[in-house]
């Protein structure tokens, strides 16, 4: 076992309450691409055009053009062996909340019972006119979903301009102010405010482990433990590693 993945597995193991943050990259080798890196939905989609809610009221026709390209990948997507070692990490007592910026609902796929979606889920759909719900699941066969009330059904997921969840946010903040550590997965922490979370964590003394396949800015501010490669393969090592230091401090 690497110095560093034995490093990591011991903060774990000495942690009382364990967080995660992940992003985008934990669902890449799901076949869901993520936004800013080369091949991201960013660069084919301008996020200014498509991905604000101003957008949306403006054009929804326009901006179904991306969700349903979205959906279509997220619907195919299975949980990948970073999802699982997670709800693996969850199932131990090592992990205890997954705070998530990713829509595709593949944490929970993958065995994590305890998920805070910051991002809102893209599982229902709501009229941003008479506010009524629908499942996604219903309205999939229609390449523009209308409400009963004839107006074009937004995602429940959140859009640049509209407010995080009250309760994700405070509880989110609430749990960070006491971890022991806190595993951040495949986010290039570019959006605030989830991206305060490490920080928040950091300062009140939790160990910081990223897991990333290329440096981003947390890694020389806030990172203590850094574990480069795609997360299908580090989470499944650091499960490893936490198991046999397990046994080895037994
Ligand atoms: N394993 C680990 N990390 C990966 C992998 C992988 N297989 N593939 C990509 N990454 C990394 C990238 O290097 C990048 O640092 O995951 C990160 C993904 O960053 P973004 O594309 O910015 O996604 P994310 O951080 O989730 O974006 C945050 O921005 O656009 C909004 O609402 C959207 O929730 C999203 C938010």
């Amino acid at each position: 076992m690497t110095e560093s993945f034995e490093k990591a597995a011991e903060i774990i193991l000495t942690s009382k309450l364990t967080l995660a943050l992940t992003g985008a990259g934990i669902s890449v080798e799901s076949g869901i691409p993520d936004f800013r890196s080369a091949e991201g939905l960013w660069s084919k989609f301008d996020p200014a055009e498509y991905a604000t809610i101003e957008a949306f009221r403006a054009n929804p026709q326009k901006v179904w053009e991306m969700l349903r390209e979205m959906g279509e990948v997220v619907n195919r997507a299975e949980p990948n062996p970073a999802h699982r070692g997670m709800g693996e990490l969850e199932l131990m007592g090592y992990l205890h909340c997954i705070i998530t910026q990713n829509i595709d609902n593949l944490h929970q796929a993958g065995g994590s019972k305890d998920v805070i979606e910051y991002h809102g889920n893209a599982g229902t759909l709501s009229c941003l006119w008479c506010g009524r719900r629908y499942p996604a699941a219903d309205k999939r066969n229609e390449s523009l979903p209308r409400c009963e009330c004839e107006k074009i059904l937004k995602p429940d997921v959140i859009f640049f301009g509209e407010a995080i969840p009250e309760d994700a946010m405070n509880r989110s903040f609430q749990l960070a102010s006491s971890a022991g550590a806190l595993l951040v997965v495949g986010t290039s922490a570019a959006v605030s405010p989830v991206n305060t979370i490490p920080a928040i964590a950091k300062q009140n003394g939790a160990g910081i482990i990223e897991i990333n396949k290329e440096k981003t800015q947390l890694t020389h501010t806030v990172t203590d433990i850094f574990l480069q490669g795609n997360a299908g393969n580090i989470v499944p090592q650091l499960v490893k590693a936490v198991k046999q230091k397990k046994e080895l401090d037994a």
